[in-house]
């Protein structure tokens, strides 16, 4: 079995990054793959069709990392596009619940539609598996919650959806490439591919089950949705590609030029084993910071002073809330531990 340690050498991370959260750097694979598109574009080397090959080989790849059919994956770039087609099939005066710190862009595409009676409602947190009542027709959550780390009990939001009869949507843009989950009991997941995934911004793939696939209208079709690509570029005729992939945008190249590498590098590590490496530093900068163990790679703190201290050292996180937010993905060292430590060291009691 390969260990996270066997492939550091792929990445060239600035001592000190510890905000995946906000973005992912690119493994070597994926930059050079990057590189040679960007030069092939700047000269008209190539037709795009090379290119594309790629948006293909991100599909498949995504599929098996979240246990899905490749049918049922579609393309997009954000995730708040990817989720207006199901905010859209909601029938009017439904009722949403999210997560009070819910990103938006898994809220919004919902509110929008406030004005044909769709009810948005949240709770905390820790109180979201309670409100998951009768009533509520969609609940819309994050595997893993972006402001606070918060892993979601995914196994226990799929059984009071299904109890309840509500659908599940769940934005997993904080959680693919270091979490182990899948979709089973899953109606729509989705993910954008700039974070974990250590891609180029601009990629993002989601599930769509079948029976939301009959449900929604293919909002975003464009000749890309077509069942043949090639013969879908003009005129009034249109068919439509049967599986999910009549939900694709058509794909920003070079986005996923730069994500197929990266994803098929993930899965040649394996999700098991960056999330026992992202888990082991998380905890160990926990115990620094006098914290017990959690299960999260990303580290969320009340610690006053803890911005500035970080940026005398060079040390790149985040502040969200009004909290220190540190995470740690198959890049990070021990080093970097250490370095973060080392900078909150006046401010740890
Ligand atoms: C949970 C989550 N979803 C989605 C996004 C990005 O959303 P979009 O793809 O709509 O820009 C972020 C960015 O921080 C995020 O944390």
């Amino acid at each position: 079995m390969s260990s996270v340690g066997d492939f550091a050498g792929l990445w060239e991370p600035r001592p000190g990054w510890l905000n995946t959260a906000s973005y992912g750097l690119p493994p070597r694979p994926a930059w050079e793959a990057l590189q040679a598109a960007l030069g092939d574009w700047q000269v008209g080397a190539t037709s795009w069709e090379p290119w594309d090959e790629s948006t293909t080989r991100a599909r498949e790849s995504f599929a098996r990392l979240v246990g899905a059919d490749a049918a049922d994956v579609f393309v997009g770039s954000t995730v708040s596009a990817a989720l207006a087609p199901i905010a859209d099939s909601l029938p009017d005066g439904s009722t949403v619940l999210v997560d009070d710190i819910e990103f938006t862009s898994n809220v919004f595409p919902w509110k929008v539609h406030e004005d044909r009676g769709i009810h948005v409602v949240s709770a905390g947190t820790d109180k979201l598996l309670d409100a998951i009542r009768p009533g509520i027709d969609l609940v819309a959550v994050s595997a893993v919650q972006s402001a606070t780390g918060t892993v979601l009990d995914l196994a226990k939001v799929v059984a009071a959806s299904k109890e309840v009869g509500a659908l599940l949507v769940v934005d997993a843009s904080q959680a693919v490439g270091w979490l182990p989950l899948d979709v089973a009991g899953v109606d729509a997941l989705v993910a954008h591919a700039y974070k974990w995934m250590m891609s180029p911004r601009g990629a993002t793939l989601g599930y769509l089950s079948p029976r939301l696939q009959e449900r929604c209208r293919p909002m975003a079709a464009g000749w890309y949705a077509g069942e043949d690509v090639h013969s879908s570029y003009y005129g009034t005729r249109m068919r439509l590609a049967k599986g999910a992939r009549r939900f694709d945008q058509s794909p920003a190249w070079f986005c996923f030029v730069g994500a197929a590498p990266a994803l098929e590098l993930i899965e040649q590590i394996g999700v098991e084993e960056i999330y026992r490496h992202n888990l082991g530093l998380a905890n160990e900068f926990r115990a620094g910071l006098g914290l017990p163990p959690g299960d999260s790679a990303i580290v969320s703190a009340e610690l006053p002073g803890a911005e500035e201290a970080f940026a005398a050292a060079g040390i790149r996180a985040a502040v969200r809330g009004g909290r220190l937010r540190a995470s740690f993905h198959v890049y990070s060292t021990e080093a970097d531990v250490q370095l973060a430590l080392k900078a909150l060291e006046g401010l740890i009691t």
